[in-house]
């Protein structure tokens, strides 16, 4: 497995990549989420890259920037062992040079949900995840349904800017109470640790309610709504019954659809989701 930090050894490493090349991007403090994205690059592509970059446009000035986990030593022996051909590990420097004026946006879609709660933080990503692609010249890219949003904004990007890489979104990846893999679920003491599962038990209860023939939006949202206040170290931010492709708010469920939150278990934010198809 080759390592590079500078755009011109990527250039280099990539151009001895067989095709297809899979490309999976993260911030690095790898969990078996991450993991599951380079296996399911693994069976569909000859090469697999992955990007760790702790990418600071995409946190607000009162996110977790400085506090975000990071153990770089721990990502490579991971990604060794996971088969990958090359990790670019740029610097700050490198992704946004002395000057940096440029700017990727999404319009409509990065307006609800995460995008009203974090305002600037989806151009940070697709302007970071355009320069990714611009570098690696991916023919794949693997995205977490985890960040359900995220991934339809990349798709919409992609689509736009005519990139032409397929964007693979790869199923949540679970522990076994449920709670949704993320680097943040390390900031949980204990008891807020078992708190959290209450992210899932709400969606898991909103689902089953849904499979049973409930269709109204907002009786779905407020199931959700219940379950969350019930749990006293959790707060609630949002909860959310969208359409699947423009994430607008439903009154009825009627095609694909998409639940989903942001809770704050303490002082940690998490988000998670559930699709109903
Ligand atoms: O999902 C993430 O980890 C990040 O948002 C990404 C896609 C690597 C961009 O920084």
């Amino acid at each position: 497995m080759q390592v590079v930090t500078t755009l011109e050894e990527l250039w280099q490493a990539r151009a001895g990549l067989p095709g297809p090349v899979g490309f999976v991007p993260t911030m690095g403090y790898l969990h078996e989420g991450h993991l599951s994205l380079v296996h399911c690059a693994k069976e569909a592509c000859a090469s697999v890259v992955v990007s760790i970059f702790v990418n600071p446009t995409q946190f607000g000035p009162n996110e977790d920037l400085e506090a975000y986990p990071r153990d770089l030593e721990r990502d490579l022996r991971l990604l060794r062992e996971a088969g990958v051909d090359l990790v670019w590990a740029p610097t700050a420097e490198v992704m946004y040079p002395p000057g940096f004026q440029t700017w990727v946006t999404v319009e409509q879609l990065t307006r609800p949900l995460e995008g009203a709660q974090r305002p600037g933080h989806f151009r940070g990503v697709t302007t970071v995840v355009a320069k990714l692609f611009n570098a690696v010249r991916p023919h794949k890219a693997f995205f977490g349904q985890k960040d359900a949003q995220q991934a339809a904004v990349i798709r919409r990007m992609t689509r736009d800017l005519s990139y032409p890489i397929e964007i693979v979104v790869c199923p949540t990846q679970r522990e076994a109470d449920g709670l949704a893999m993320s680097s943040r679920n390390t900031y949980l003491s204990p008891a807020e640790r078992e708190a959290a599962t209450v992210l899932y038990r709400a969606l898991k209860t909103a689902a089953a309610a849904y499979q049973a023939g409930e269709r109204n939006a907002e009786t779905l949202r407020g199931l959700m709504r219940e379950i969350i206040q019930a749990e006293p170290l959790a707060e609630l931010q949002y909860v959310s019954c969208a359409d699947y492709d423009t994430l607008e708010e439903l009154q009825v469920v009627e095609g694909k659809a998409l639940l989903s939150m942001a809770v704050f278990i303490g002082k940690t934010r998490l988000i998670d989701n559930w699709v109903l198809d």
